[in-house]
């Protein structure tokens, strides 16, 4: 059935304006609507207005009333691990008591302790586990997921998760888009070199022939990939019809994001720790700058420079990098309110993050990210008359429903 979402009282489009997505003032511009109403059939949006046009009301529509509450696109969770088994509540309980990430890392803990935990959990029980994550997620608003491997860290158990997301797209209300990183880390059973090796010659053939990831994804840092190791896996996956997006400037600034844009990367992602040099790479370069202030939050480390971003005209889009050791929400709202409390970023351009400018950083802003007609029917209803109550009124959740291709599903 069509659907009509009758008298909002705001409507924050998000518009694009024909652009891919939104950077410098622009990021700014949410296209506010006031007493509108929305008209979505066969899962697009086909009208966007104030007076209904002639012969619609004839039609066998589902009417929503959303007198005195606001609309907006459905919101885009651009980066998250949540295809995992087990958890790391012992490490943060370490860290509460002050050891670090890395500290913990460097004893044997951290991305490996949840690599045991995935290769000993069947298919079934990954499954089980990470639906459940994502319609948590999708309660908080999130119609559109991207979800990595990278906790296997073999052929079989980095295959064995993107099955997981690839039969979890086919069952789930949201859309997931999947990436392989089996660039993570290194297992304790290969020498580094061979382990390359496995990405390259056998993981990415292997993945790329069962079509079961878009993105190819890797960490590059201090300690786990370099610079040269990142660019030869890229390339690879490039060859084989991957797009490149990067972990990076977490905790050092070694050359990750000039490599990244060099491989075509259509996202950078973390960027706590920039140069002068990473921000000139960056600018003009088209690439997403991805900002995830939950990990900041969570690990205590310090957050990217998300103003000195968007004054360089760089795009910024942000994600919960929902995961068991450095982000452990699904809550896209609370990165919001981290976003706008702590990255200094003003409610609008916090609001654009999320939607446009995170379609962006998967490639698909012509099809969602705004409500714009032509686009899917994507959408969120809060139950306040202000979208600045959302941020405003923080750590609850007003959403009152989430429509994915014009249908209610939450
Ligand atoms: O995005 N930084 C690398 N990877 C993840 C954390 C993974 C983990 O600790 O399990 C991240 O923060
Ligand atoms: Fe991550």
């Amino acid at each position: 059935m069509d659907l009509l979402i009758e008298n909002a009282e705001q409507i924050v489009t998000c518009h694009t304006r024909g652009r891919k997505f939104k950077a410098g003032k622009h990021q700014s511009e949410i296209g506010l609507l006031k007493k509108s109403s929305i008209l979505v059939e066969n899962g697009k949006i086909s009208w966007v207005g104030k007076k209904l046009p002639r012969g619609i009301l004839r039609k066998n529509l589902l009417k929503i009333d959303a007198r005195g509450k606001c609309v907006l696109p459905g919101f885009i969770d651009s980066h998250t691990h949540s295809v995992f088994a087990g958890d790391r509540a012992d490490e943060y309980s370490m860290r509460i008591k002050g050891s670090t990430y890395e500290e913990i890392a460097a004893s044997g803990g951290g991305i490996r302790s949840t690599v045991k935990a995935v290769r000993k959990a069947s298919k079934k029980e990954l499954k089980d586990l990470a639906g459940r994550r994502i319609l948590t997620s999708m309660c908080f608003g999130v119609t559109t997921i991207e979800a990595k491997s990278g906790y296997g860290l073999s052929a079989a158990a980095e295959i064995k998760m993107l099955e997981v997301i690839s039969e979890l797209r086919k069952e789930l209300p949201v859309d997931i888009y999947a990436t392989f990183l089996g660039a993570h880390a290194f297992p304790d059973e290969k020498t580094r070199e061979d382990y390359i090796d496995e990405i390259m010659f056998r993981m990415i053939p292997a993945i790329t022939e069962k079509k079961l990831a878009v993105f190819i994804d890797a960490f590059c840092e201090k300690n786990y990939f370099s610079v040269n190791e990142t660019k030869g896996i890229f390339l690879q996956g490039v060859k084989y019809g991957l797009t490149p997006k990067l972990h990076t400037n977490q905790f050092y600034s070694i050359g990750g994001i000039k490599a990244a844009i060099e491989c075509g990367a259509i996202s950078v992602d973390h960027l706590e720790v920039m140069k002068p040099s990473d921000v000139s790479a960056l600018k003009d370069s088209g690439t997403i700058a991805c900002l995830l202030p939950a990990v900041s939050y969570f690990l205590d480390i310090p957050y990217a420079p998300a103003r000195k971003l968007i004054e360089s005209k760089i795009p910024v889009a942000l994600a919960t990098d929902f995961n068991p050791g450095s982000a452990m929400s699904e809550n896209i709202q609370l990165t919001m309110s981290l976003a706008v409390q702590l990255l200094k970023m003003n409610i609008e351009e916090t609001f654009n993050a999320v939607t446009i400018n995170a379609a962006a950083a998967l490639g698909v802003s012509d099809r969602i990210g705004s409500i714009e007609t032509g686009k899917q029917g994507d959408l969120l209803i809060f139950d306040t008359p202000a979208y600045s109550d959302i941020l405003y009124h923080f750590g609850v959740n007003q959403l009152w429903k989430v429509i994915k291709r014009g249908r209610v599903i939450c």
